[in-house]
Parts: C-alpha cells; structure tokens; sequence
C-alpha cells in the first residue's frame, strides 16, 4: 500500500511540473505566474479540488506518442471565492505552449458541463498557443465542444475568460462568447491572426501588441471589459469582481452588507449639474456618491467613454449602472457605447441583477460615420436590450433626456419601473435652440425673436413636469436624496415578477 501510495504522489509531483523547470522560470521570467500558481490565487486558501490530473492526449503523430504530460496543459477542477462556489480552468503554457488538444478540450468540456449541473460560474484563466497543429481536425472539434457549451451556458452561469498570456486563432472566440472578459498588460493578446499572417495577407506590419495587446481591446475594439498590470492584480481583482455576481439564473444577486446608511443624505450632489446646460460634469461622481461606500466596479471604462457601466451596491444589494457620460461627446449615445450598454443590461437581466440608469443624453450623434456605421441598427440593440429586460428597472435623469434617447435610456414606456427626474432635467424632443430654429424657421434672421422662442420653449418644455404630468415620471426628485430613493424602489422591487411572451427566442438587431 505504502508504495502505491508513494506512486502516486511521484505522478502527482510529476503532473505539477508541467511542462518541466525549465518551462516554469521561462513563464516566470516574462513575469508570468504558472497554471497552478493563477489557481491559488484566485481561490481561497487550500480550496482547489483537482480533476483529470493524469488525463494524456492520444496523439501519435509526430513523435507526439513519446511526449505526453499528465495534464495536458490545463489544470481544471473547482473551489471556492469568499466561500462560493466556482469552477475554473487555467492553461499551462509550459505544456505545449497551452495548445489545445482534444484530451485537453474535454477536460474543460467537464468542468462546464459539471458548473451547468449544479449551477456554478466557470472562469477559465487562458495562456494558449491556440490549436494544438499535431492534433489537427481532432483539436478543432475539441474547439467545437467547447463553444457549444459557452453557448448553452450563456445566461445560465456567469462565464468570466483572463487573458493571461497569447490567445490566437480559435483560442479567442471561447473568451468572446463568455461574459466578461480581462486582460493582463503587456502579456496577453488576443488575435484570429497573428502579425506574421496579417503581413502576408494585408502588407500591414504591426506588433502582436498593437494588434491584440490589452490597450488595443479596452480601448479600440471593446473586446476586453478591464486590463489589469499583473496577473497578482488581475486575479485579486477577478476575486473582487466575482463577489457581484450571483452564481446561477436562478439566484437573487448576493447581498453584501455595509455600514453605508440607506438613507444617507448627499448635499453636495444638490451643485454637481453646472447651471449652464451646456458645461459637462462627471457622471462617475455621481455614481460614487450613491453607491455603498463610493464602491463602483466600472468596466471598459476606456472604451465608448460615453456611456459608463459597472457594477456597484446598494444598501448591500449588487446593482448594474449605466449612465451617460456628459464629459466625453456630451454624453451622446453612438454606435459602439449602444453596443457596450446593450450587453451589460442583457447581462444584469439575465442573472437577476437590477439597473440603475443614470440619464444625461442629448441624442444620438448625427453624422455620416454613425448613420453608415450602422446606428440605426446598433442604437436599436440598447433600445432592445431595455425593452426586454425584466429585472428591476430605476432611472434618474440628471439633465437632458431628449428625442429617441430619451425612450431608449430605460424610460417608463419600456417598462422602467421607477422614473425619477431630479428639478433640472429637461425632457423633451430636442434642446431649446434646435427646436425653436425647425418650428420658427421664418424668425430665422431676427435673432431677437427667435431669442425670444427659445426662452419661451425652455419655460414651457425643458422641464420634468410635462412628462410628470403624464405619468412618465414618478417623482421629481432633490439631487441630495437620490440614493435614498434607489434604496426604497429596490426594496420594493425585490419580489418583482415579470414576464415576457414565450418565445423560442427574441431576434435582437446584430
Ligand atoms: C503545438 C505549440 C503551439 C501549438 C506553441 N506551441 N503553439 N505546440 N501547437 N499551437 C509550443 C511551441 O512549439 C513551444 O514548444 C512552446 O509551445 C512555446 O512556444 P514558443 O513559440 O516557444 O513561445 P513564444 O515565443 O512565447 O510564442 C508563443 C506563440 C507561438 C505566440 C503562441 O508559439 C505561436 O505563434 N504558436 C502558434 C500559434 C498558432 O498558429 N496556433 C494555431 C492557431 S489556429 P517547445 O517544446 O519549444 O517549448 C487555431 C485554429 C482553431 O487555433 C480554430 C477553431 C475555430
């Protein structure tokens, strides 16, 4: 007994070297933690259940047969964050640069099918060289099965992907289907093709940084929700972020308990909108001044910085909010910040967590470049993503809610549950000026008169009470009490029930 015990500890041993010494101080000297060193440190503390530790590939074709590593360069099972349950995967880059093969596909294959099963979140941390090219076909269907499976998952767990290291070819589409998805700076990059095939095909001549690096996804293309300077950062931070969420569809989002009063008063907020209509502020101050302890979890905060998303709570409860961002294009609404709301909101309704909409949007942006790119039909997918969502819905507007933005931005005709306006807020189909030059357009040369329109529009229109007096707001609130406000609607919105019609499913605007 004792020998086979001992025999097992020396595969084991065996099983944790990976891909050898060697591999693991080159993974170290580019500042990279290990498959397993990534594990211990997003779980808690002795947590980590391993499975398929002594899993081979079955290739025999080039000399593969006498290359085999228990493992097979992911290390899966599960464990706990902050005591709750999750399943992860982690790629080891020291075993065959992390590529896939097919015994390595379905070990990830298990895991999610075993997350599924009881209802558990799957974070997959990923270092990977992409297909395993002595697999061939036999890896692409490994590819296969795993994509399946993000997608039956989708909305049933959280899904979460850390780029840890390169992610090509057929290796970044999984991250894409899953939820969220964070970077690590200066080591991972995420491309279809390498610069090597970019070069031959386009003549372009770029740096796998530049094309795929972390500041090219959190800024240019929005693939990447954050990107963190290490993998010791982004791992703490993926433990923080992973508090938000509930485990399943089925849950209520997890309650988080601090000694933030409900009914904390703001006064500061009373002077947060400048006088002028036209001067910017911060909508991230608001944000923080209403959330639990200013603790705001913003994600692609360098992408479509006109529209701010994240995760925060209130009175202990995790909210999603999205709000317009007045500082950066005036807070317009345009093709890539429709599209970065439209997923989260799709996200906060399907795994129960209510959002809180902060409205400050003069419009869409007009323009060739947004009307050929597509805004018609990228704007309609937030105005989608608000129109089927049921979980609790509470918007405040701050200032302008004009025109289809307006509608869009969780208004009550798309079922917003609570449509709070602080006293400023102008809601109407267009500002002041642009109104009074289309309806008075024969005063067009006497700027006196039309001076005089403009004035006499804001007076009657550019106010909350028209839309108050038809119901569309529920309450005009003063600026200081606003998350005092929020804290009560959620807690009657706690046992909302809505649904939709059945459906196999909805065919929202791609
Ligand atoms: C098998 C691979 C591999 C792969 C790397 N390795 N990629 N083995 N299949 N795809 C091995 C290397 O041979 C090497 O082995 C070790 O991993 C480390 O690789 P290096 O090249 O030394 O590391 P580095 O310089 O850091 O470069 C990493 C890399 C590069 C950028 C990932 O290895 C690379 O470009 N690999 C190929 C990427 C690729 O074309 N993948 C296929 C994509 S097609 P030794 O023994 O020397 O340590 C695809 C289709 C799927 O994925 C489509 C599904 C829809």
């Amino acid at each position: 007994m004792h020998d086979i015990q001992q025999q097992l500890e020396l595969k084991r041993a065996q099983a944790r070297l990976g891909g050898g010494q060697k591999r693991i101080d080159a993974q170290h000297a580019k500042g990279k933690l290990t498959a397993r060193e990534r594990i211990e440190l997003l779980l808690d503390e002795g947590s980590f259940e391993e499975w398929d530790m002594f899993v081979e590939h079955r290739c025999a074709d080039f000399g593969m047969q006498d290359q085999k590593i228990p493992g097979d360069g992911v290390v899966t099972g599960y464990g706990v964050i902050n005591g709750r349950l999750v399943f992860v995967f982690s790629q080891d880059f020291t075993v065959f640069g992390g590529a896939l093969s097919e015994a390595h596909a379905e070990k990830i294959c298990k895991v999610m099918d075993q997350a599924m099963k009881v209802g558990a979140p799957v974070i997959g941390l990923n270092d990977s060289g992409g297909a395993r090219i002595q697999e061939g076909v036999a890896s692409l269907g490994g590819y296969a099965e795993v994509f399946q499976r993000n997608v039956l998952a989708s909305g049933v767990i959280p899904q979460i992907s850390l780029i840890m290291g390169p992610c090509a070819g057929g290796a970044v589409y999984s991250p894409s289907m899953t939820d969220f998805t964070f970077m690590v700076k200066d080591s991972s990059y995420m491309f279809v093709t390498g610069p090597e095939v970019v070069k031959t095909v386009t003549h372009e001549e770029v740096s796998a940084e530049e094309l795929g690096g972390a500041s090219a996804h959190t800024t240019k293309s929005g693939v990447a929700d954050l990107a963190f300077e290490d993998d010791v950062e982004a791992l703490l931070m993926l433990r923080r972020f992973f508090n938000y969420l509930p485990l399943n569809n089925r849950e209520k989002p997890p309650v988080r308990r601090s000694t933030d009063p409900a009914h904390r008063l703001d006064p500061s907020l009373d002077t947060l909108v400048p006088d002028n209509p036209n001067t910017p502020y911060d909508i991230k101050e608001l944000i923080a001044k209403v959330v639990d302890d200013g603790d705001f979890f913003e994600l692609q905060p360098d992408f479509a910085k006109n529209i701010v998303i994240g995760f925060g709570r209130m009175d202990g409860q995790s909210v999603g909010i999205v709000a317009n961002q007045p500082l950066v294009l005036a807070g317009c609404l345009d093709i890539k910040s429709s599209i970065k709301a439209a997923r989260f909101v799709r996200f906060c309704d399907a795994f129960n967590i209510p959002v809180v909409t902060f409205v400050d949007v003069p419009g869409f942006m007009p323009g060739t470049a947004q009307e050929h790119g597509g805004i018609i039909k990228h704007g309609a997918k937030l105005l989608y993503a608000y129109a089927e969502c049921t979980v609790p819905k509470i918007t405040v507007i701050t200032r302008k809610a004009y025109g289809g933005a307006y509608d869009v931005m969780s208004s009550k005709h798309l079922r917003g549950d609570v449509n709070l306006a602080w006293p400023n807020a102008e809601i109407a189909v267009m500002g002041a000026k642009g109104a009074v030059e289309i309806i008075f357009r024969q005063d067009k040369d006497d700027p006196a008169k039309l001076a005089a329109r403009e004035a006499e529009y804001r007076a009657n229109f550019a106010n909350p009470f028209v839309a108050g007096s038809r119901g569309y707001i529920d309450d005009v609130i003063q600026p200081h009490e606003t998350r005092k406000r929020i804290c009560r609607s959620l807690v009657m919105l706690r046992d909302k029930k809505v649904e939709n019609p059945w459906r196999k499913h909805g065919n929202i605007p791609l």
